[in-house]
């Protein structure tokens, strides 16, 4: 879908293209357009247009715009949108066992996650979602790990959580993890949680850099903890009546740009990381109203050791021999 202002010509051959396309794929996502998975929808969005000539007319809605965590799913199930990539702490109530990736501390590096997600474990979870049948899983995209932040106490030790009141998303293993160290969890849709902690309604929360930064929750927050604890990332997932109505070889230029989005948004996910922490220290110096915390390798252990309390409670749920099979995945 172009958005610019256009001439008369470039405006006929647009109308003409437009009339041209034979589908229209709504993509709908709930984070910024300038986030890595912002950012790889609206190359999801060109690049299908431009391999299938324009066949197929790709939208994208971000910030919630179209639907939100909460319908997303639905929307997705009734065909009223065609691609969305929601995180995988949203898909417990489709295929529970995805749940893999909240638990904490689970994977050593960005290395390791890529085994996982790319290896047997991964494929694994897809052909759960697979097996529903109402969605197609593609790839796995990236947010990269989270860090806690607060307005009350800063979370330097797991004491530190006692008593605080955090926003979570839809996941079990997450709400245990909240309880394991003492906070009280609350489930909030992402677009409610820049007001949730400018209100108090909720004291403090765990997110990537991207998701922090891009909705200025830094600026309701008075500490981040760099404290890595737990893993956000995406599955993209298209709507199976959708994916079966294209002919063999639209399905295959999907699918390049598909492949192509997947590498675009892994690295862009790389390159932001870096260039955020450095913006976040740059305003913490100059607001002085954010402290920024490392934390040290005992405290890492420390947090390590609280927060594995809750794997055996996701044995039955999650599956032992798939959590093991991650942690061994070499
Ligand atoms: C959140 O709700 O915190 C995230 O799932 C938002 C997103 O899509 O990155």
């Amino acid at each position: 879908m172009k958005k610019v202002v256009l001439g008369t010509i470039a405006a006929a051959m647009l109308a003409t293209s437009s009339f041209a396309a034979d589908y229209v794929m709504k993509i709908s996502h709930v984070v910024s357009d300038n986030t890595p998975k912002g950012m790889a929808a609206n190359f999801l969005e060109k690049r299908i247009e431009e391999l299938t000539g324009g066949k197929i007319d790709v939208q994208v809605f971000p910030n919630s715009q179209l639907y939100g965590d909460a319908d997303e799913m639905k929307a997705l199930a009734m065909n009223n949108v065609q691609l969305i990539m929601p995180s995988l702490s949203k898909f417990p109530s489709i295929v529970p066992q995805i749940q893999l990736f909240d638990l904490p501390f689970l994977f050593r590096d960005k290395e390791h996650l890529y085994k996982v997600m790319d290896g047997e474990v991964g494929a694994k979870l897809k052909s759960f979602v697979d097996a529903k049948k109402q969605m197609k899983a593609f790839d796995y995209w990236d947010a990269g790990f989270k860090h806690f932040s607060s307005s009350k106490q800063a979370i330097i030790n797991p004491d530190d959580a006692k008593g605080q009141k955090f926003r979570i998303q839809s996941s079990k293993v997450l709400e245990e993890q909240i309880k394991a160290i003492g906070g009280s969890p609350q489930i909030l849709p992402f677009s409610e949680v820049y007001s949730a902690l400018q209100q108090g309604v909720v004291d403090a929360t765990e997110n990537p850099l991207s998701n922090l930064w891009t909705k200025k929750f830094h600026e309701v927050q008075s500490s981040l903890t760099l404290s890595n604890h737990g893993y956000l990332g995406y599955l993209v997932v298209m709507n199976q009546k959708f994916w079966d109505k294209l002919p063999k070889d639209l399905q295959e230029k999907v699918s390049q740009a598909m492949k192509e989005a997947t590498e675009f948004e892994r690295k862009a996910t790389e390159e932001d990381d870096a260039k955020i922490m450095t913006e976040l220290k740059k305003y913490a110096d100059e607001s002085k109203r954010l402290e920024i915390y490392e934390l040290t390798p005992e405290q890492v252990a420390n947090w390590r050791k609280v927060m594995e309390e809750v794997y055996p409670k996701f044995y039955n749920v999650i599956g032992e021999d798939l959590i093991k099979k991650a942690i061994e995945t070499k």
